[in-house]
């Protein structure tokens, strides 16, 4: 006889894990939104250095890690949770905040974790489209809020489709959000948003308790490997709400260790991102010299529409044979040909644009 699981195990979909991690296969991997760009010789000493006491529990409250960021952001450290990834921080939420009649609203397509919180907990997802400019619709999902709501989450800049709406309209949203829904802004990808000065939504802390900022160290501090991200909170209610519902050592001793060096190197930070908008620059004349639309990337990713007439899945393939992992926007929610392509290096960008060119059976345009 099988096992019987839980209802909740038919309802939730599998994560739409990008392919190429367990080959040897030298790959240009651009699938993942990862940064290109190794850890820092003083961030992988501090590992090295916590690696020592690893016969004893990582620190249960986070408390040097929570500290520093405190004195970064200027946010007190009790309004401030840690998570093993920022996707943990997301899950434990919708632990929290949902149940059965409960509602959470998102854009969709948006980040591929979001439909879990739903399927975990029983709640209701309210998916908003985005607009014509791929981006998030905030008035259309502010219609969409109801008593049942527990939880709006706003993508900014969005995943998958790289474009970010500015500060004022958060700011508006978030005036007009009733007070009892939490509301988290994920800024998974701030660092790289121009629009605005990624850390402008923190004054919105201040004037509203049901505000959530959530960061990472995945993406500009290229620690992803280690899983650690945090939540600025516009109150203590949430940090207190996550460490309930989850296991007491979540985030491991190296990469608390990791963290608080990374963020010792803000200029270090800020080389990256003018790194990475500089080859969102030139990829981005690239592709449109390939007349290849590309969405208006605020990211260290780009969203580009392959056009009705192709095979979005033959297109990856193709891009694959030629050393090139990406991920296609279907499986992210995309209902036309798209793919969603991370920034590299430029040796890995122009790979990238070399291998689409030929598949697309187009001449390069160097
Ligand atoms: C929008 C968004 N939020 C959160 C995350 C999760 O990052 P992590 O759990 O590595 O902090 C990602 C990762 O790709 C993301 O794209």
């Amino acid at each position: 006889m099988a096992i019987e699981f839980s209802q909740r195990i038919r309802r939730i979909a599998s994560y739409p894990a990008a392919g190429g991690y367990a080959d040897d296969v030298p790959a240009v991997r651009l699938a993942s939104n990862e940064s290109p760009y190794p850890p820092l010789s003083a961030v992988r000493e501090a590992i090295q250095r916590a690696s020592s006491s690893l016969n004893r529990y990582p620190d249960p409250s986070n408390s040097l890690l929570r500290r520093r960021l405190s004195e970064r952001y200027g946010v007190p450290a009790s309004r401030i949770a840690i998570g093993n990834g920022s996707c943990d921080i997301l899950l434990a939420a919708g632990e929290a905040l949902l149940e059965p009649g409960a509602e959470v609203v998102y854009a969709w397509p948006s980040f591929s974790v979001y439909p879990h919180l739903s399927a975990a907990s029983g709640a209701r997802a309210i998916t908003v489209a985005l607009d014509g400019s791929e981006r998030h619709d905030l008035g259309a999902m502010l219609k969409e809020i109801t008593v049942a709501t527990r939880l709006v989450l706003v993508c900014n800049p969005n995943n998958p489709t790289s474009t970010a709406v500015p500060l004022q309209g958060i700011a508006e949203f978030i005036a007009e959000a009733p007070p009892y829904v939490c509301v988290i802004v994920d800024e998974a990808y701030c660092e790289f948003n121009l629009l605005d000065d990624p850390d402008a939504s923190i004054e919105l802390l201040k004037a509203h308790p049901n505000l959530v900022l959530l960061r990472t160290f995945s993406k500009v501090h290229g620690l992803c490997g280690l899983r650690v991200g945090f939540a600025l909170c516009g109150s203590e209610e949430l940090p207190k709400a996550l460490d309930q519902v989850r296991q007491p050592f979540f985030c491991n001793a190296l990469a608390q260790a990791a963290a608080v060096e990374a963020l010792a190197h803000q200029d270090e930070v800020e080389d990256r991102v003018a790194r990475t908008v500089a080859e969102r620059i030139s990829v981005g004349e690239r592709l449109a010299a390939l007349g290849i639309e590309v969405a208006d990337s605020q990211a260290n990713f780009c969203w580009l529409q392959l056009g009705e007439e192709r095979d979005e899945l033959e297109v990856m393939d193709g891009l694959l044979q030629r050393g090139v992992l990406v991920r296609g926007g279907r499986a992210l929610g995309s209902e036309t040909p798209a793919l969603r392509v991370t920034y590299g290096t430029s040796q890995e960008n122009e790979r990238f644009l070399d291998a689409l060119a030929e598949v697309l059976s187009l001449a390069p345009t160097r």
